[in-house]
């Protein structure tokens, strides 16, 4: 069901130095900074020439990352984003096996437009994974 991995996504204190990091010392193709108030944070996105990395850091007072941070104060990786081609199909056929999704369950728009999930890490090898419509 799971298509192409789309994004690694690494939480980090400080959005800027770790742009500059991927940007300068790394050599990467680094986007620019982008709220996304709906999901409580700001990305950035480094495209690689089989995947895309996501370096996200807290917007507003309720960011979902916050506490990642607290816990991982030097950053660390917080997802991993897996392309669908219907993510309602998926919603429907991981519930039904008993999976997890976050929030109301209903996709909401993410940082490339097209429609998101998450599910919960503890059903899945303690990694939060994300699934984007692509
Ligand atoms: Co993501």
């Amino acid at each position: 069901m799971i298509g192409r991995l789309n994004h690694v996504a690494i939480a980090v204190p400080d959005l800027a130095a770790a742009a500059a990091q991927y940007r300068d010392t790394l050599g990467a193709d680094v986007g620019p900074a982008q709220d996304e108030p709906d999901h409580g944070v700001t990305v950035v996105f480094i495209t690689l020439p089989n995947t895309k990395i996501e370096l996200l850091t807290p917007l507003g007072t309720n960011s979902p990352i916050t506490a990642f941070l607290e816990k991982n104060p030097s950053g660390g990786i917080h997802h991993l984003c897996y392309e669908v081609t219907d993510i309602l199909a998926a919603r429907d056929h991981l519930r039904g096996l008993g999976a997890r999704v976050l929030g109301s369950g209903e996709p909401k728009i993410g940082a490339h437009g097209k429609p998101v999930l998450f599910l919960h890490p503890k059903d899945f090898t303690g990694t939060l994974l994300e699934l984007e419509q692509a």
